[in-house]
């Protein structure tokens, strides 16, 4: 791998960037690579800035995209850890084999990451709630307006600090008419069109007032599938219960940390397909059912109301509920204040830490 180049001049400062939005302030500087002929070439850490492409580049066009998101910890020790680096780095190229673009190596992956978290360090927010936001993407930008898979692509990483996603308790409906992703199709990988596709029916539902969907399966509208980008988790009977990842579904990393973490803990666990009709039976029969999207930038969001039909249910999260005590768990992992059994944390590496 050639060493990648850093040209750090940049007048930009960090600001206080907790009020605003989620994903609105991209830290200093990007990393860039570009392939073609087969290779990739001119690996680069540059200021933050706009990019140039062709009208005619096929990402434009045909949704030849693909993008992680992973996150950036500031640890108690004054070390700084990326959570699972391997399994997003796994997942990132499992997308990219179903969307016919190139792997990125391993290496050039890791060292990209260690040295622009290394850069911009000063962006990672110290607060309990902070942590920062990496999206590594790719696009395809050879220019060619016909339907064809690019020969040319862009591999760029950016970030921004992150903060708490959603500020209460979300309301959400089973969705029962429109679909997320169907067997065969792209469902398990994090590609763009998967997120275009749900605009629309998770628009509907926040004109109804809830804030996202539950999206069922495509063949009966009645097993649980996942959640805007969250997995989904259920707490019923003392099972810890969470869809299979049966291809329609992404491999969520931060589900399987809290499985794993659960398993840790003696709790029952079961990876099966879940109905609504069971969870509507268990609300019936006066249960405690407790229910949760979890995902990178989300980590834990109680569910509160689940609408069924026209009928509403509410779902147990005061604080002694399961989900709080997992978050917790992952939460003093990342930060360094617990050990790490399974070595999630990808420390990077000090000398580089340091401006
Ligand atoms: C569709 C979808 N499902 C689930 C998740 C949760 O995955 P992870 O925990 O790896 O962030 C995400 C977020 O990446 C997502 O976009």
């Amino acid at each position: 791998m050639d060493p990648i180049l850093i040209n750090p001049q940049t007048e930009r400062v960090v600001t206080d960037t907790k009020s605003l939005p989620f994903g609105k302030v991209p830290t200093e500087h990007m990393f860039i690579a570009e392939y073609h002929d087969g290779a990739w070439h001119n690996s680069r850490i540059v200021p933050f800035e706009n990019l140039t492409l062709s009208p005619f580049a096929l990402c434009l066009h045909y949704g030849q995209t693909v993008f992680e998101g992973m996150k950036a910890f500031a640890m108690d020790n004054g070390q700084i850890a990326v959570f699972r680096l391997d399994k997003h780095y796994d997942r990132f190229n499992k997308s990219l084999h179903r969307m016919c673009m190139p792997a990125v190596p391993k290496d050039l992956f890791t060292e990209a990451i260690d040295q622009l978290i290394a850069l911009d360090a000063d962006w990672i927010p110290r607060d309990a709630d902070g942590s920062l936001y990496m999206r590594p993407f790719m696009i395809a930008t050879e220019d060619r307006i016909g339907v064809k898979v690019s020969d040319e692509f862009l591999f760029m990483i950016v970030c921004s600090p992150a903060y708490q996603y959603y500020a209460k308790p979300l309301k959400v409906k089973i969705e029962s008419r429109f679909v997320r992703a169907a067997e065969g199709g792209t469902g398990f990988a994090k590609c763009g069109g998967n997120y275009g596709a749900s605009f629309y029916p998770t628009q509907m539902a926040r004109e109804a007032g809830y804030d996202q969907v539950l999206w069922t399966d495509s063949r009966h509208h009645e097993f649980i599938e996942e959640s805007g980008t969250m997995n989904m988790m259920f707490y019923i009977d003392n099972v810890l219960i969470t869809p299979p990842l049966s291809g329609t579904i992404l491999d969520g990393v931060t589900r399987d940390s809290l499985l794993t973490l659960a398993k840790a803990n003696g709790i029952a666990v079961a990876e099966r397909a879940i109905s609504y009709h069971e969870i509507m039976k268990a609300f019936e029969e006066g249960k405690h059912v407790e229910a949760f999207g979890a995902g990178t930038a989300a980590v834990i969001a109680p569910i509160e109301t689940i609408a069924i039909g026209n009928k509403q249910y509410t779902c147990y999260i005061e604080p002694d509920a399961l989900m709080y005590k997992l978050q917790k768990e992952l939460y003093e992992i990342r930060k360094g204040l617990a050990p790490d059994p399974h070595h999630w944390n990808h420390i990077i590496p000090q000398k580089m830490a340091q401006r």
